[in-house]
């Protein structure tokens, strides 16, 4: 019996970087996990197979194609994941993105995108989530956050005003579904090693690793471990925090 035996989660952004361990994690945990990818079904599918050879339990891993900044593709999603399983215990709204520029020169698309994905795509899966959790009287919502939406960054407005704005969502989330057993939190990592932050110059880097306490980058397991800590009845006390996993940044 593992900590998540029983359970049923939607990972989205599931098939690289932070997500996917995630869903290393909450398959390791015992969970029944589906995922989605945005693009790339191929290495979606390495990844079923590879934890569906290797799952020492009966855990089922399945992944789905999704775009969580459209509200169609959302539905057809959670049609879906509905079809196969009856409960949704565990969200975990992990698929983000970046379009960095200075103000000047961000355009209004660029700013459009970053905040469909990375805050409507969030509102459309809670949207539809809160309904199924609502009936079962159960549920943890976990959404991946930033240090930067905490303490703000130049270059990202766009990105920080989502991020900061998934916090905001998180509380209110939080008071409105408390009654129904419904925990809903935001863990905000800080510079973790992903396809994400490899885009970063080495003279970006180099000032990052100087401002964190710690003194290193993360690997994507030390976000998922916390993750799965709060979607574990380990964590049966906490709603509408954010968790900073920053190595010390924010504080
Ligand atoms: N890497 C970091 O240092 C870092 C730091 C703080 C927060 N985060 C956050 O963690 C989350 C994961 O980041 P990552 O570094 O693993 O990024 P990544 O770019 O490696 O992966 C992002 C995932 O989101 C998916 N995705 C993007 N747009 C989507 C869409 N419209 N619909 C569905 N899926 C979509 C991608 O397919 C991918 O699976 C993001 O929310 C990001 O903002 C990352």
């Amino acid at each position: 019996m593992t900590k998540l035996s029983g359970k049923t989660a939607l990972v989205t952004g599931g098939s690289r970087g932070i997500g996917e361990a995630i869903v290393r994690r909450l398959v390791a945990d015992g969970a029944t996990v589906f995922f989605t990818y945005n693009s790339g079904a191929d290495k979606a599918q390495a990844l079923v197979q590879e934890l569906s050879a290797n799952s020492a339990s009966s855990s089922t891993v399945v992944a789905l194609q999704a775009n969580v900044a459209d509200a169609d593709s959302v539905a057809a999603l959670f049609k879906a994941v509905t079809a196969q399983s009856a409960r949704i215990d565990i969200l975990v709204n992990n698929a983000g993105i970046t379009k960095d520029g200075l103000i000047l020169r961000m355009s209004e698309t660029d700013w459009d995108s970053v905040m469909d994905t990375n805050l409507k795509g969030v509102f459309f899966c809670c949207k539809a989530v809160a309904k199924i959790m609502m009936g079962q009287r159960y549920g943890r919502i976990i959404n991946i956050g930033s240090v930067v939406g905490v303490i703000g960054n130049p270059g990202q407005v766009n990105y920080v005003s989502s991020k900061a704005g998934l916090m905001g969502l998180t509380k209110s989330l939080a008071k409105e579904l408390s009654s129904r057993n419904i925990l809903v939190n935001c863990v905000a990592p800080g510079y973790i090693n992903t396809e994400m932050t490899e885009k970063l110059t080495d003279e970006q880097k180099k000032k990052i690793q100087e401002s964190i306490p710690l003194g290193r980058t993360a690997e994507p397991s030390e976000i998922a471990s916390v993750v799965a800590f709060l979607a574990s009845d380990d964590a049966t006390y906490i709603t509408g925090q954010t968790l900073s996993v920053d190595g010390g940044i924010a504080m």
